[in-house]
Parts: C-alpha cells; structure tokens; sequence
C-alpha cells in the first residue's frame, strides 16, 4: 500500500503508545480512522487529539481478548466509513517472572490481549478486506509483536510465547493470503524496549483475571527490568510509527526497528541449527540483563 489519503485505517490500543501515534501519523497522511482501546479515558484522549487536528476519527472501547467486541468494533468500522484498509492489530500487555509462578490468570490474561486479540482481528477483518481486495482495493495488515518474538528472554516467558505466537500467526497469514491470491500486505513489528505505558500494563487487567495472589521475588524483578529497560529506550514511539508506516509503503514484512538487537537473533538462529543451547539473549545489550538471585 502506498496511498494512504482518503483511505481507512484501524488501530487497537490507540489510547497510548505505539498505538497513538500509528493514529497520528495515519491522520497525517490524510486517513480516517476507527480507534479502539480498552482504556476509556486513554482513548478519549487520543480522540480529542486528532479531531481538534482535523481528523475523521471515530473510537470504541474494546477488549481485544473478546471476540464479540472485536467483531462490533468491525461492524463499526465498515458500518461508518464502508471500508478497511489499513489493519493495526497492536494492543498489549507485558507480565513478567520465573514461568512456572506465573498463574493461569497472568497466562490467560497476557495471551488473551497479545496472542487472541491479534487472532479476533484477523478473523474479523480479513474475510471483508479480502472481498475487497477482490474488487481491486488494496489492503494492508500490521501485527505488533515484539522483539521478544525472536529471543526468549529470562522472567518474560508469557510475554516471550505470545510474542513467538504473533509471529508464527502473521508469517502464516502471509502464506495464507499469498494461497487465496490476495494482494493484501503482511507486516510483523518486532520492536526492542521503547519508552511507552508497556510497564504498567496492569493498569488495564480485567478483574476477572485479577492477580490472585501477592508478587514473587521474581515478578517483583521482571517489573522492575521492564521498567528499566523501556524507560531507557532511546527511540520514541512516534519513530517506530514511521518506521512501520515506511515499511507498509515499501511492502516489507519483518519490521525491525532496533538494529544492534539483531545479532542476538542471529546468535539464536546460528544455536538452533548448530544444535547447541540456546544463545544469550541480552549479547548485544547487556545493561539490561537481570542478576541472578
Ligand atoms: N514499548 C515497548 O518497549 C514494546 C516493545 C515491543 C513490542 N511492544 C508492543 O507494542 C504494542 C503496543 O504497546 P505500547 O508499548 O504502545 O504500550 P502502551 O501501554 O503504551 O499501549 C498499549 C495500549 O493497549 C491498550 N490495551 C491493553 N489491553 C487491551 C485490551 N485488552 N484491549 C484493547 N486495548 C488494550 C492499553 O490501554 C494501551 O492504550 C504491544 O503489543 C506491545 O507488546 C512494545
């Protein structure tokens, strides 16, 4: 896709983040747009932003782990401005600590907005964007997954698993779409630590899978990293909007928007098929490598 004026661009998790400025730099361009966040006041916000902008802008709360609501939140968009173009399916949220005290609260949780949010996104709009794309128009869809898509860090396997899902999920679209003979484009966002609301994800866990029991030792550490490490990110979120914004224009499917991280990627990958351990995930940046206890 390398027109964007005029077209529809969809964004879950506008309210904050990655999510805002995909919003931003989409009105920039000329889009209309249909933001979703779980967070009411959040995405109020970003609204109030855009519209006093200019832009053509509408908004729902939606919780990406019901597919109910992400199907509204569908019916909204083709109901309002009869097209999709430009699917971002980006909301998230990190849980960290020693995977076997993670509960079946922090799995369900952080799967339910990561991994089946990205799922009740493609399963909602692909089918219409497809039927689209069949009458000729074009069609793009960006999955935020992670860094963490690639490497396996200590103290973040839920987050870690949801991030490899994304990516196993988005590279099967591709091939998906490529077998149905779509021109609709795939990207994956894999981005390394960037200064956003990401280490206070906890602000929007629903009840019903409210934690159920005091931190460990070891979560209490895997906020603290998390915390750490996206706060000292150095790129912001709005050049991570503009990297992924130049890579829908120039078709590119694995978005990686931190260099340097990937010769940890390679080290994986070289250690996978030489059969050895698996690499050191933080070789390349070790400033934000936990301590053991
Ligand atoms: N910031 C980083 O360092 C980083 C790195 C790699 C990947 N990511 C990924 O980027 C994406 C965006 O995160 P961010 O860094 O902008 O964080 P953020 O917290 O600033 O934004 C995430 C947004 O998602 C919303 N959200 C949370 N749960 C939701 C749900 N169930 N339904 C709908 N919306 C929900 C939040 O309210 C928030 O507005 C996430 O998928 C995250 O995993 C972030």
């Amino acid at each position: 896709m390398k027109d964007f004026a005029g077209r529809v661009a969809v964004v879950t998790g506008a309210g904050s983040g990655f999510g805002r400025e995909f919003a931003k730099m989409g009105h920039a361009l000329g889009m209309k747009l249909v933001l979703a966040d779980i967070q009411r006041d959040a995405l109020d916000d970003t609204l109030a932003e855009l519209r006093t902008a200019g832009a053509q802008a509408i908004g729902e709360v939606v919780d990406v782990a019901k597919s109910e609501q992400v199907r509204h939140l569908a019916d909204r968009a083709y109901a309002e401005f009869g097209a999709v173009h430009l699917l971002f399916n980006n909301a998230g949220v990190a849980g960290g600590g020693l995977v076997w005290e993670n509960t079946d609260k922090d799995w369900h949780w952080v799967l339910g907005v990561n991994l089946m949010g990205v799922v009740h996104g493609i399963h909602h709009f692909v089918p219409r964007m497809l039927e689209a794309n069949r009458r000729g128009e074009p069609g793009h869809i960006v999955n935020t997954a992670s860094i963490a898509g690639f490497l396996c860090p200590p103290l973040m396997g839920v987050y870690n698993v949801s991030k490899h899902a994304v990516v196993a999920l988005t590279e099967t679209l591709y091939h998906d779409l490529a077998l149905a003979k779509s021109t609709i484009g795939t990207s994956v966002l894999c981005p390394a630590f960037v200064p956003t609301g990401i280490a206070a994800s906890e602000r929007n866990r629903p009840a019903e899978l409210a934690r159920d029991r005091e931190l460990t030792v070891s979560m209490r550490l895997a906020q603290a990293q998390s915390e750490k490490a996206v706060s000292s990110g150095r790129m912001s979120a709005a050049e991570v909007a503009q990297i992924t914004f130049d890579a829908i224009r120039a078709e590119r499917f694995y978005v990686f928007t931190h260099d340097k991280i990937l010769a940890a990627v390679e080290a994986r990958f070289d250690a996978v098929l030489a059969r050895q351990a698996p690499a050191d995930p933080f070789a390349s940046n070790p400033r934000v490598k936990p301590t053991p206890t």
